[in-house]
């Protein structure tokens, strides 16, 4: 070790406060003003202190130029669990260089126009009641919307009763709380295992119909691949896949969706130009779905998803295990520990993001550009080879999203209501609910 590099028992640990989960990206923020680029989090839960990477540069190192250093399956396995399997989000080398070269054609922008027509259909039909309800939860609505959305883009499920219970079932597998008072042990590893056989006896059935009659979706690329032996993909493999991108393909997009529609609400000033945007779209009926290329175009709108997305990322960190040794900060970082880069912290940032804490889509135009400054500053979908993989998917489906509330809806959020986004150190949502009020706009009104 170079004498300038300092031993890892060095590096400076920060136990992570208890009300972490509502101030999570400005006390990461402030740590690495502190302590510098590099510091170790003592979760009290567990007395385990990851190692934190924080800030472009970290970003970079761990994304991009040091990635070799990091195993995916290693950080990602322990938190999802092992019940839902593989997929390319928790493998690493050539099985995840496989499977993503597999999948990366129906990911590509050209390819959303083939999705798009199935996500405009999912988002007329989950809204068009909002105004007969008396108030909407708007993080509820978002995620039966992304679910469907994920559910038949993906893997060919029509929107239904069967979806509404897949949706539950991984809501059960992810989310359900075991609470000692209500249910014994056992009765909670039942009620898992009941619920992990009956979403697998559904998927598997689904990937018996697609090795019958291939399809052009995800499920059917799946199905129809073949090794360098001709050998296909094994039903354990391809749930595996399917599970990861279901669960990965909603949750998120859940989140960074209500938090647009919700900081859009409550910036009029901001909305007004986005609804100025999509007027400005013309032609004879202002309320047909989008094509892809006008929701490529809308930058007012993109540039207010970008801010979502910073200011409120729904993934709050990478958790990586560490398979060999390297240096970063001027800190020696063994092999075998755990490290993540802190993707919330990084945003809020008041080096690289001015008044991080404020909604202020216009620092991502021009002249402004706080984003493109140093690379690897704004990364809510990660970044370096193993970037998001349904980052296209996932902006084509809110800027579709927002697009169609916004011109048939004002919003306005129910008082009484505490939201917030609430972090684990892995991920964050507004799971408290954003509950508004939705309005239907005058026909002449919702072109601008
Ligand atoms: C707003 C929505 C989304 C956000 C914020 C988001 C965020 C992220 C982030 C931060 C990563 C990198 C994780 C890491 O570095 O450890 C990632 C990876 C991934 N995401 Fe997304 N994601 C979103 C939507 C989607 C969608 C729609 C899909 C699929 C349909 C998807 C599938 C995946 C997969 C499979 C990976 C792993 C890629 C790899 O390692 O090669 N995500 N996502």
């Amino acid at each position: 070790m170079s004498a300038a590099i300092k031993p890892f028992e060095s590096i400076p640990v920060v136990p992570l406060p208890a009300d972490y989960e509502c101030e999570l990206p400005g006390w990461i923020a402030q740590q690495a003003l502190a302590h510098g680029p590099i510091f170790r989090v003592a979760y009290p839960w567990s007395g385990v202190a990851p190692v934190y990477l924080v800030g472009p540069e970290a970003n970079r190192f761990v994304l991009h130029t040091g990635r070799a250093h990091f195993s995916h399956e290693q950080g990602w396995t322990p938190i999802i669990g092992p019940m839902l399997g593989q997929g390319v989000l928790n493998m690493d080398g050539v099985e995840h260089d496989r499977s993503r070269k597999l999948m990366n054609p129906g990911f590509t922008i050209a390819y959303m126009s083939r999705y798009l027509p199935i996500m405009a259909r999912v988002i007329v039909d989950r809204t068009a009641d909002w105004a007969a309800r008396r108030e909407v939860d708007l993080f509820a609505e978002m995620r039966r919307i992304t679910f469907d959305i994920a559910a038949e883009a993906l893997i060919g499920f029509r929107a239904g009763a069967e979806v509404d219970r897949m949706r539950q079932l991984f809501m059960t597998l992810l989310h359900q709380d075991f609470d000692p008072a209500t249910t014994t042990r056992d009765e909670m590893i039942a009620s898992f295992g009941a619920a992990r056989r009956e979403l697998f006896m559904a998927l598997l059935q689904r990937i018996a119909e697609r090795r019958a009659h291939p399809t052009d979706d995800i499920l059917g690329m799946l199905v129809g691949a073949r090794d360098e032996a001709g050998n296909a993909l094994g039903d354990e493999a391809i749930l595996g896949h399917v599970n990861i991108l279901l669960v990965a393909g909603h949750e998120t997009s859940t989140t960074m969706a209500s938090w647009l529609l919700y900081l859009l609400a409550t910036h009029p000033d901001y909305l007004a130009r986005v609804r100025a945007e999509l007027a400005a779209l013309g032609g004879p009926d202002c309320d047909a779905p989008l094509g892809l290329d006008a929701i490529k175009a809308l930058r007012i709108l993109g540039n207010a998803l970008s801010e979502a997305g910073r200011l409120w990322s729904p993934v709050a960190s990478g958790p990586r295990g560490v398979v060999s040794d390297f240096a970063f900060g001027g800190y020696h970082v063994p092999a075998g520990v755990q490290a993540r880069y802190s993707i919330v912290g990084g945003h809020w940032l008041p080096t690289i993001f001015a008044n991080p804490e404020r909604f202020d889509p216009d620092r991502f135009a021009a002249p402004r550009e706080e984003d493109k400054k140093v690379p690897y500053a704004l990364v809510p979908f990660g970044g370096g080879p193993r970037i998001c993989i349904g980052v296209n998917f996932a902006q084509v489906e809110i800027k579709a999203l927002a697009a169609h509330v916004l011109r048939a809806y004002d919003l306005e959020p129910a008082p009484d209501q505490a939201i917030a986004q609430l972090y684990t150190p892995t991920i964050g949502s507004p799971s408290g609910g954003i509950r508004v009020r939705a309005r239907e706009r005058a026909r002449e009104m919702a072109g601008g």
